[in-house]
């Protein structure tokens, strides 16, 4: 690690780091671009590829764009500086999403930067199922840590919430196929044949659980013949909720940085994930995923948690693709 200035060389690093953060169908909602003159690099929504029927509000679009900032931070970190974050910093701007100024060296490590960073890479959406190992508990405490972090919350359900979760999810999963506008966006962001880079590719789909507990999204909802044959998944799905105090865009973006840093910390110790966001797209469905047992709080996210294969990189827009000239 050594601090660099910021030649162009480095934002496209920075912009690179980012933009292997996780997505609402891999849309990478998002735009950058460097000022010289103030040493930051602003963060931009970009609605060109957002998801209107599954993300009417935007909330989702926000969660990605958090998720890219994480990983700004843990890169500009891990290139020597103590990068200073601001969310949403003019209000006259909605779609200024975050600023990061960069124009202070590091003067030490922030603990498990390199681990985090190395993470990036190796994190995937891993739809196929997982052994039915459970993940320990100093791990889970290590990931409910990371959420904290990021002043969010992550809840560990037990078995009969873990089901009514599901439940939900299913009922989502019901209403997300028959729903025309729904299943027909969701299924034109799988890509066939010649892969563009937005989208998700064929082949990073899962099959559908056999016995029918963990309604994993059925993004290829349209053409039967997509399908893989149905697989039994793991018994006990270790679900854990990711939570915020509030609702608003902020508490969406703080979500997406929570997000990305429990994903990283569960990539360090080998753990995969995929995520069940189809409740949170049904506003009724939504409000029924709050645990009542829990402090009053919003439900953003639901993620899966276990063991199975690495996976591979879905592809992304080159960086000068999604950076503006300065
Ligand atoms: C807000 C949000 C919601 C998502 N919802 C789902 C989902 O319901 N089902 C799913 O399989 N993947 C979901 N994903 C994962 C994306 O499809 C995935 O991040 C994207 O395809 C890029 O692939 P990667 O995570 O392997 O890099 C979601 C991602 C985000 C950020």
């Amino acid at each position: 690690m050594s601090t660099r200035a910021l030649d162009a060389a480095t934002v496209e690093e920075l912009v690179s780091a980012a933009a292997a953060a996780p997505s609402i169908h891999n849309s990478q909602p998002w735009r950058f671009r460097f000022r010289p003159d103030t040493s930051t690099l602003e963060v931009r929504a970009d609605r060109s590829r957002a998801v209107p029927a599954a993300d009417p509000q935007g909330r989702a679009l926000h969660i990605s764009v958090g998720a890219a900032v994480l990983n700004l931070r843990v890169a500009a970190r891990h290139l020597g500086w103590a990068p200073e974050v601001r969310l949403l910093p003019d209000p006259a701007e909605p779609d200024l999403l975050a600023a990061l100024r960069l124009d202070t060296p590091a003067t030490a490590q922030a603990l498990g930067t390199e681990r985090l960073y190395e993470a990036i890479w190796r994190r995937h959406s891993i739809r196929t199922p997982f052994a039915d190992t459970p993940v320990p508990p100093a791990v889970l405490d290590e990931l409910v840590e990371a959420a904290h972090a990021e002043d969010a919350a992550l809840h560990l359900p037990d078995h009969a919430e873990t089901a009514r979760l599901l439940h939900l999810t299913a009922e989502a999963e019901r209403r997300n196929v028959t729903d025309e506008a729904q299943r027909t966006e969701s299924r034109g962001w799988i890509r066939t044949g010649e892969v563009p880079p937005v989208g998700i590719p064929v082949g990073a789909l899962g099959p559908q659980d056999a016995a029918g507990h963990l309604p994993m999204r059925d993004f290829s909802a349209i053409h039967a013949a997509e399908h893989r044959a149905p697989a039994l998944f793991e018994r006990e799905p270790r679900i854990a909720v990711l939570t915020t105090e509030h609702d608003t865009p902020a508490d969406w973006l703080r979500a997406g940085l929570a997000l990305e840093h429990v994903l990283l910390a569960a990539t360090v110790h080998g753990v995969r994930a995929s995520l069940l966001h189809q409740a949170m797209e049904w506003p009724y469905l939504r409000w029924e995923a709050r645990d009542p047992h829990q402090r009053p709080g919003y439900v953003q996210i639901l993620i899966r948690l276990g063991y199975g294969p690495e996976g591979a990189a879905t592809p992304r827009l080159p960086v000068g693709e999604v950076l503006d000239p300065s």
